[in-house]
């Protein structure tokens, strides 16, 4: 087989058979084919798009390109959760002690920030002494022991998709419904959950920007997942501005914390109940009015914020920054973004919210980049409300001064005031099982 072929084939909008799609990752993986071949490839995807079943052979060959997680001496029904990717989504760290605390187990791979999203490990690592690196033993172990733990990818889970997704960041080709179904789901299908809930998020701060092009991937996902016999559901949630009122590591841990309590912004709360809520229906725990009762009594009773307590003790983390999340360190450096007339905020860029924070420090600007945990955003305006010239929309925090200039002339441009209030758009917009698609 040579790889010029098969480029040439999708390139004129062939369909590449099996044999040809395993031969292609293996040989990747392998440095067999080198990067400008499959950046060719990639490309050519990205025009020509993918069929159903070159979508569940490329799943699957990326699923196996290495080791593949067997939780199956871990009782009861697994239920993972992935984001497709936001700003200020903190869910997780919520969601999965919440989920826990219900009894149902939680063992689940999450992943560092990627462009201008956060990512649940990078928020993690903000605790004192957290460890998101357990190996697998251990990791089996604080499940069995708690009932959760989540931790980074495993060194050799589904290596085809660290080499295709660092290409993909430096080749304009990140964005490709059938590649991003295919990376996403080739994980959570290594990481041996029995079922998964998607977060499809779609609008300004999300992969997806329109309704339409989210439920297109979250069909696609749903498929690929059924068709590897996993149950799997796809909530469609609004990210066209940041989830909650914060952005940044230590700042969206101190939000998740509150939401365990019981508080926490209503977009956020709305959110994570949500997930959760269909987490449990998933695990068979009762209709989904009971598993969202079963959510607010875990909240109400102290029971989730104490499995959160819990996790972090197991993992090597100091749960005292838990119970009192005062105790983080602030960051030495803040500045006030003001509004500059009157009127209502029509639209936040969310993404470009996502950059001012990176540029504060909350993320990485290159691989190699130690993050500021301390940087990061609190909005106090958000779309729809209303502001009076000179009001404080935003407060950044940074550890290094000269980054203030910069990250709040970036966020004052990504918010949009004008004099009508606009409509409030819903948290959960639709959700799609097997090819159904319910809107609310
Ligand atoms: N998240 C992933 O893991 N992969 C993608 O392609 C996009 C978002």
């Amino acid at each position: 087989m040579r790889m010029v072929d098969l480029i040439e084939k999708k390139r004129d909008g062939g369909e590449l058979d099996e044999q040809e799609i395993r031969w292609m990752i293996r040989g990747y993986v392998d440095g067999e084919i080198p990067d400008y071949q499959m950046s060719a490839m990639l490309m050519a995807i990205y025009f020509q798009g993918m069929t159903k079943k070159e979508t569940s052979v490329m799943t699957d060959a990326v699923t196996h390109s290495g080791d593949v997680v067997d939780l199956s001496s871990i009782r009861g029904v697994k239920v993972d959760k992935h984001s497709t990717g936001g700003v200020g989504d903190k869910t997780t760290l919520a969601i999965a002690p919440i989920v826990a605390a219900c009894g149902v187990k939680v063992a689940k791979m999450s992943g560092r920030g990627l462009g201008h999203t956060g990512g649940t490990v990078d928020k993690m690592e903000s605790i004192p002494g957290m460890r998101t690196d357990l190996n697998e033993e251990e990791f089996f172990s604080v499940v069995n022991r708690t009932g959760i733990s989540v931790i980074g990818q495993s060194g050799n889970l589904t290596p085809a998709d660290k080499k295709l997704y660092a290409l993909r960041d430096v080749t304009a080709t990140v964005n490709s419904i059938p590649l991003i179904a295919v990376s996403i789901m080739g994980k959570k299908l290594a990481a041996g959950n029995d079922a998964i809930l998607l977060d499809v998020t779609t609008g300004s701060g999300a992969f997806m920007k329109t309704m339409e092009e989210a439920v297109a991937l979250a069909k696609e996902m749903t498929a690929i997942g059924e068709s590897a016999g996993k149950r799997t559901v796809a909530l469609i949630t609004d990210m066209d501005q940041p989830l909650g009122n914060t952005i940044g590591n230590i700042l969206e841990v101190q939000e998740a914390v509150e939401i365990l309590r019981g508080g926490g912004p209503k977009d956020l709360q709305e959110v994570c109940l949500a997930l959760a809520a269909d987490m449990l229906f998933l695990a068979g725990q009762g209709d989904m009015q009971t598993c969202r009762d079963k959510v607010h009594e875990v909240i109400r009773d102290g029971r989730a914020l104490e499995k959160l307590v819990e996790m972090v003790e197991a993992q090597g983390g100091d749960s005292s920054y838990i119970r009192d999340t005062t105790k983080f360190p602030k960051a030495p450096y803040e500045t006030d973004v003001l509004a500059d007339r009157d009127g209502y905020i029509v639209h936040m860029n969310a993404q470009e919210c996502g950059v001012a924070s990176s540029m504060l420090g909350a993320g990485r600007e290159t691989k190699e980049s130690v993050i500021d945990m301390t940087a990061g955003i609190v909005l106090l305006k958000k779309t729809g409300d209303e502001v009076k010239k000179g009001d404080v929309l935003a407060r950044l925090y940074t550890s290094q001064k000269e980054r203030l200039e910069g990250a709040s002339k970036r966020y004052q441009q990504a918010i949009e005031i004008g004099e009508n209030r606009p409509e409030h758009r819903k948290e959960i917009l639709a959700r799609v099982e097997k090819e159904e698609v319910v809107y609310f």
